[in-house]
């Protein structure tokens, strides 16, 4: 049975002095295991944000957010554990290989197939041949190879990823767009991304657009079925 992350009437704004800033109001969303969905708009209009409330990452102004797991629906602490998050900017941990960087989420679960899983990983990403290289041996499309290694490597419910081919030339660009879609699609993930770039977008099964504190979805059609 899929799982679903439910938002029900969701609100964020940030008090900042005397000015709030709202971003969105009364939201209603369900990100289903499984799916793809894209999150676009111009900048500032709260994309990360959404993105860090559908995750668990950050709390509501007002609203809430349910995991219904197995047909039980649970508190969004419990989300957590069945989430990976991609970042722009990678964040890797600069003095471990890319090996042990992939290795930590199971460590951390004190999985003892860790390394094993996480060569696995770096091949599937193609990147056997770079498993001892630290992040700043690496190219910027190397590195956001990793960090797609490390978040499914647990196999989770559900990715999030904000921006992940921001800082990519179009060739890497689809490249890492193809194993994140891919790879989701073998571990039946749900998968979210933020993106300004349309042909990311368009990739995805279901797209949020978000502006002016509004957020309309359009569907897009069913992906071909590609394999990792
Ligand atoms: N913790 C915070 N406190 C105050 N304001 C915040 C906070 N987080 C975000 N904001 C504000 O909310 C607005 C939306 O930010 P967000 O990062 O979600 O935008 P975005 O759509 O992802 O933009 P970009 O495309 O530039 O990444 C911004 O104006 C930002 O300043
Ligand atoms: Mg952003």
């Amino acid at each position: 049975m899929s799982s679903t992350i439910e938002l029900k009437n969701i609100s964020q704004s940030f008090q900042l002095n005397e000015t709030k800033i709202t971003l969105f109001n009364a939201l209603n969303l369900s990100i289903v295991q499984g799916q793809s969905y894209a999150i676009t708009g111009p900048s500032g209009s709260g994309k990360s944000s959404l993105l860090m409330l559908m995750s668990g990452l950050e709390q509501p102004a007002s609203g809430q957010g349910f995991y219904v797991k197995a047909g039980t629906s649970m508190g969004f602490d419990l989300l957590r554990a069945d989430i990976g998050f991609i970042f722009q900017q990678f964040h890797l941990l600069p003095e471990l290989t890319a090996l042990h960087n992939v290795a930590l989420p199971l460590k951390l679960r004190g999985d003892k197939q860790a390394l094993n899983k996480a060569k696995i990983w770096l091949d599937k990403v193609g990147l056997s041949q770079r498993i001892n290289h630290k992040p700043a041996e690496l190219s910027g499309g190397e590195q956001q190879r990793v960090a797609i290694a490390r978040a499914l490597v647990f196999e989770p419910n559900f990715i999030f990823a904000d921006e992940p081919t921001g800082n990519l030339d179009q060739k890497s660009a689809t490249e890492i767009a193809d194993i994140l879609f891919s790879c989701c699609q073998e571990n039946n993930a749900g998968l979210v991304v933020v993106t300004h770039s349309d042909i990311l977008a368009n990739r995805a099964q279901h797209v949020f657009s978000l502006a002016d504190g509004e957020c309309r979805q359009q569907s897009n059609e069913p992906l071909k079925v590609m394999s990792c």
